[in-house]
């Protein structure tokens, strides 16, 4: 991949024409703020990435000020409000795309809609745990918000794994266990090439049609792409559709909107 020099990084960013926004998924009034914020512009939006994740491995459970285990908050419940509060911009932005970086720690996912938190004690909290359940959490979301969208409204939901990068998320690890992992990181991807996938979800046309042809065959999950770009199987959890639709309306719940809300929201097609 082509990169940047380091000397240019702020003479190519200046170059764009880029705005700041504040938004905290730790607190969704922050996300209802952002997306007020937003909307009051009343402008097109033709890509959302719900990029920002946490992985707080090794650090004790902790909650947000929603009283949601962090990992679900900020990884799942805030960027799905955060999705569904922009769902009119995205409509005037149509063709649009809302692509959810998802991870292949899904595959370890086991979500139980009732106990989001993971404090009923029929699961112990571990960072695996949380991480895997709220990125399961979000490929189930993904799947019925492409679902509910209809074809006419151009809009795509799709998630993907960026790859094993290396990047900050090893944050709260011991330092010695990060000095082993930046080691062994020699062989992972930098930040660049795991923005890959990303961007091909972003931006290629062939990722459409794929989704366009998933509805058309009926197939329940939304499209998962891998790092290396291609389109790859979910969890056989991801299929369950049932957890999906529980999961849905605790979530709906949790965020405060009822179904006639969400549906008011879905564009009119
Ligand atoms: N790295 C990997 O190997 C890997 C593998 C699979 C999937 N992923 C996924 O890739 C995505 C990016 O992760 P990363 O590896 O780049 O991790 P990272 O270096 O830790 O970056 C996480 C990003 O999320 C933002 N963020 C964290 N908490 C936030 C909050 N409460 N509100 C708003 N933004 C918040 C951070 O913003 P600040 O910088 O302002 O804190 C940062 O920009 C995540 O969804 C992660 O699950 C990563």
């Amino acid at each position: 991949m082509h990169e940047i020099e380091p000397g240019k990084v702020v003479e190519f960013f200046l170059a764009l024409d880029m705005k700041v926004m504040e938004l905290n998924l730790l607190s969704l009034s922050s996300v209802r703020a952002f997306a007020a914020a937003w909307e009051a512009r009343k402008e097109p939006l033709h890509v959302l990435i719900n990029n920002a994740g946490i992985f707080s491995m090794s650090a004790p459970q902790k909650f947000s000020e929603d009283e949601l285990e962090e990992h679900m908050q900020v990884n799942y419940v805030a960027p799905a409000l955060l999705t569904l509060l922009l769902l009119p911009s995205l409509s005037r932005g149509s063709p649009a795309r809302v692509v959810n970086v998802n991870s292949d720690m899904q595959w370890f996912g086991v979500l139980d809609p009732d106990d989001l938190n993971l404090t009923c004690g029929k699961r112990k909290y571990s960072s695996v745990a949380a991480y895997s359940g709220s990125k399961l959490a979000q490929i189930y979301f993904s799947s019925l918000l492409e679902c509910k969208l209809r074809s006419g409204s151009g809009i795509h939901v799709i998630c993907v794994n960026p790859g094993i990068v290396k990047t900050n998320v090893i944050r709260t690890l011991p330092k010695v266990v990060q000095a082993i992992y930046n080691f062994i990181g020699c062989f992972s991807l930098s930040s660049l090439e795991g923005a890959r996938s990303v961007l091909f979800c972003a931006t290629d046309p062939q990722v459409v049609q794929y989704a366009d042809a998933l509805k058309a065959k009926g197939w329940p999950v939304c499209s998962y792409y891998s790092s290396i770009c291609k389109p790859n199987d979910t969890s056989k959890h991801a299929q369950n559709m049932n957890l999906a639709l529980r999961l849905w309306e605790k979530t709906a719940e949790i965020i405060g909107l009822s179904t006639e809300d969400i549906e008011k929201l879905l564009p009119i097609c």
